[in-house]
């Protein structure tokens, strides 16, 4: 008797499981892929590369360079493009030598937020010591203000670009890498998002809201919920009955 309660109630929460998972899905589009290109900063690299550090540096983790920039693969991300929000990760690190092996800073794994505010923030991983020596290991900072003022984050042919967005060090960058003021200007981001066939005439994808004609997904909620309360009903009533 008692197995067979329990059978019945884990149908009734299975028969919820599918409608709860698909509206906890944020609205907007899927990143299928796409590419961060960022230079860093132009000035950094070539103190580095310049005869003061003798450095170099070397690219992982799906980080690749091609002068003047370094490229991450995106991760995964949703973005919500009629009401731009959201946030994609990217792979990726750049490791910076140089001062015979005293100066070595590693930056990895940009995310990009877009704000509901409509402004930028990019977040990065910094470890290395500083030029006074300290040593800082910091993980998704929020190391840049990306200006996104002008940017179209419609996709054209499924894809949104955001096109040499202007950057600056905020207060918590200029902590992590110190020898730059907050507001110093980093080198511009781009951005290419691939969202596939993502809808953005008004359907996000998740089908937490619904296109003209559809079904609303409270109509799976309450559906679900009486599959389970009947279940449970008839179970004691036959209990009882015993
Ligand atoms: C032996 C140790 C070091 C020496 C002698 C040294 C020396 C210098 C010098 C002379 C400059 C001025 C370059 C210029 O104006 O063109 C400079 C700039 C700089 N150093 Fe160092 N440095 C050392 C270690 C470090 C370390 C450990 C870091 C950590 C990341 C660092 C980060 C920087 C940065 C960010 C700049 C500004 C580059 C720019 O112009 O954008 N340095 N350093």
């Amino acid at each position: 008797m008692r197995r067979t309660l329990v059978l019945l109630l884990a149908a009734g929460l299975l028969a919820a499981a599918p409608a709860g998972a698909a509206s906890a899905q944020a609205p907007g589009c899927e990143v299928a892929s796409g590419v961060l290109s960022w230079g860093f900063k132009e000035s950094f690299r070539a103190y580095i590369d310049g005869s003061i550090a003798n450095g170099e540096w070397t690219v992982a983790d799906g980080a690749t360079y091609d002068t003047p920039t370094f490229a991450f693969p995106a991760e995964k991300g949703r973005v919500d493009p009629r009401d731009p929000n959201g946030s994609v990760s990217f792979a990726g690190s750049v490791r910076f030598t140089g001062h015979g092996g005293i100066l070595d800073t590693t930056v990895a794994n940009p995310v990009l937020v877009v704000r509901p505010d409509g402004t930028g923030i990019l977040l990065l991983d910094v470890s290395g010591p500083t030029m006074e020596g300290d040593e800082v290991t910091v993980t998704e900072a929020e190391f840049l203000d990306v200006d996104l003022t002008g940017q179209n984050l419609t996709p054209v042919d499924g894809v949104i670009t955001i096109d040499a967005a202007p950057t600056t060090l905020t207060e918590d960058g200029a902590v992590a890498f110190p020898n730059y003021e907050a507001g110093s200007e980093f080198d511009p981001l781009t951005v290419t998002l691939d969202v596939g066939d993502c809808d953005l005439t008004g359907q996000p994808i998740g089908t937490d809201t619904v296109a003209d004609g559809g079904i609303p997904p409270y109509v799976f909620y309450i559906g679900a919920g009486a599959v389970g309360l009947g279940l449970i009903a008839g179970a004691l009533i036959w209990r009882r009955r015993r």
